[in-house]
């Protein structure tokens, strides 16, 4: 009962409609956005020409089907494909660069100790040297964590403890920015999940709260539990009180090498690993807009992937 052109966000769909009225000639499977109340699809339509037994056009016919999660999972498969071959390269150049840069951090040791630091000139250009090395270092070592094809060493650990230990690691970084950090965890049930690499994801995680807080601030780490569709998923939030990140920028910041720090400080790889150890464990990583904090980052995790797989069977 509605003219066709309202069906359409566009104009594309409904003249479509018109267009083969007019020219006699079908259409194949072309793309038009749809729009019923809120809800957006997009759409794949075909048209043909309906003639009379004298080949009068005497109207048209159309197909439409939705074709947006189709093609979802077409963007989905090509950018794992190409995340695979960045990681593919990344592992590459940290490799060949890693040993070089050792030696450096090592030549310049020994120069220390030859070369006479009463000269102020000298002891700040090594100084400098000794810090680009070290951060070059830190940064294949990043790259190498990122790109290593390896099978998950999965064992049952407490969540809550590893973030303990993780905040306990980074106490110095904390201290010298005046931060501090408190907890709010629920009790946990144990979660299996490969320990080195998901502390590397906290790890990442505590950085990047710690790099964007102003000195002095707080850092609020969370955790619970939450019934999923299938399955009881553990959830954990770290929360600061930096400036956030902008709506626009949500998608953007999970991309390897992807970084709005000055150049020379940040590598844009932390999130970027962050993304594909979650991933790999069944679970998902998001940022979170929260009243009163700035960045806020959570993750989903299920209590292990086998459960995981075992209910999607079933179901
Ligand atoms: N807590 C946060 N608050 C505000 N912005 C953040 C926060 N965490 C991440 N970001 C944004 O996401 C970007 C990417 O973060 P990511 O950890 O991947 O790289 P990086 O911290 O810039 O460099 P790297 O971790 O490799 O040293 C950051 O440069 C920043 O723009
Ligand atoms: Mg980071």
């Amino acid at each position: 009962g509605k003219p066709v052109e309202e069906w359409f966000k566009d104009a594309e769909g409904g003249n479509l409609f018109l267009q083969v009225l007019r020219e006699g000639n079908p259409v194949y499977r072309k793309e038009a956005r749809l729009k019923i109340g809120r809800k957006r699809a997009l759409l794949g339509i075909s048209i043909s020409p309906v003639r009379n037994r004298w080949g009068k056009l005497i109207g048209v016919v159309g197909t439409a089907s939705e074709i947006s999660s189709l093609k979802r999972a077409r963007i989905e498969e090509r950018i794992k494909e190409r995340l695979m071959v960045m990681g593919e390269i990344a592992l590459e150049v940290a490799h060949e660069i890693r040993g070089p840069l050792y030696g450096i951090q090592l030549l310049v040791q020994n120069l220390e100790q030859f070369l006479s630091l009463d000269i102020p000139e000298v002891r700040v250009q090594l100084q400098t040297l000794k810090d680009t090395a070290g951060r070059l270092t830190q940064m294949a070592g990043k790259l190498l964590d990122f790109g290593r094809k390896r099978e998950l060493e999965c064992r049952w650990i407490d969540l809550n403890q590893l973030w303990k230990d993780v905040v306990m690691e980074m106490n110095q970084a904390l201290k010298a920015r005046d931060l501090k950090v408190k907890f709010k965890f629920q009790e946990l049930p144990l979660v299996y999940v490969d320990s080195e690499q998901m502390r590397m994801v906290l790890l990442n995680l505590l950085e990047n709260a710690i790099d964007f807080s102003p000195a002095g601030k707080e850092i609020l780490i969370l955790s619970g539990m939450r019934q999923g569709k299938q399955n009881l998923r553990v959830w954990t939030q770290i929360r600061d009180q930096g400036s956030g990140i902008a709506l626009a920028e949500h998608r953007k910041i999970f991309n390897l090498f992807y970084t709005t720090k000055p150049q020379g400080k940040g590598s844009g790889i932390g999130l970027a690993i962050c993304k594909k150890v979650v991933q790999e464990h069944g679970g998902t990583i998001r940022v979170r807009k929260i009243k009163g904090w700035g960045g806020v980052f959570e993750i989903v995790l299920p209590i292990s992937l086998e459960g995981e797989n075992a209910q999607d069977f079933n179901s």
